[in-house]
């Protein structure tokens, strides 16, 4: 798809995820998630599903993980603007537990769609459900870090999800360094 034609075709798509009715998380959102940045960006976040403050703004990464998010794109050099957003499940699961598997089945496409849309250089998945959706890996996240991936033919980079690092600040290096990686693959 030409690259001017890519934000219509992701307002389209997110027209049919504000409505989207395909599971039970639907019942009890404010609003879907759809994703947010640039139509053309070259890279992709993926991580799980909104949380409260996602459901309440209708933005990914608002919230406390995506002030953490933000710190540290900014500091690997990636402007918010400039990249794109978006996670594995559209619609805020219950007091955040996971999104279950029949959730992220249904869900995914849209994932896949925006992904096709976008045909960014790079994709960076955050977390296990990101990991899980793209590469199909459902063991520890240390076994795929470190390693270029593929989804569809696209560069995946993984790394933890950055609510990890709320909980654990001292393994905030590993996702520095996952960062900085994905900078370094993007150069070349
Ligand atoms: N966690 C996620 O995985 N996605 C969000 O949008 C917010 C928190």
């Amino acid at each position: 798809m030409a690259p001017e034609e890519r934000p219509a075709a992701l307002d389209e798509l997110s027209a049919k995820v504000a409505v989207c009715e395909r599971c039970q998380l639907c019942k009890n959102r404010t609003q879907a998630v759809f994703g947010v940045g640039s139509a053309t960006a070259p890279v992709v976040f993926v991580g799980e599903g909104p949380g409260a403050d996602e459901d309440r703004l209708g933005e990914p990464f608002v919230g406390a993980a995506g002030q953490l998010l933000n710190a540290m794109l900014g500091a690997a050099g990636f402007q918010r603007e400039e990249i794109y957003i978006a996670n594995v499940v559209k619609c805020r699961p219950p007091g955040n537990r996971n999104p279950l598997p029949e959730e992220m089945a249904l869900c995914q496409g849209y994932l896949y769609q925006q992904l096709e849309i976008i045909r960014p250089q790079m994709i960076f998945a955050l977390g296990k459900f990101a990991i899980q959706s793209l590469l199909g890996h459902t063991g520890a996240i240390a076994k795929v870090r470190g390693r270029i991936h593929h989804w569809r033919g696209t560069p995946v980079a993984a790394s933890y999800h950055p609510a990890f690092f709320l909980r654990a600040p001292t393994r905030k290096r590993e996702g520095w360094e996952d960062l900085l990686r994905l900078r370094a693959h993007m150069r070349t």
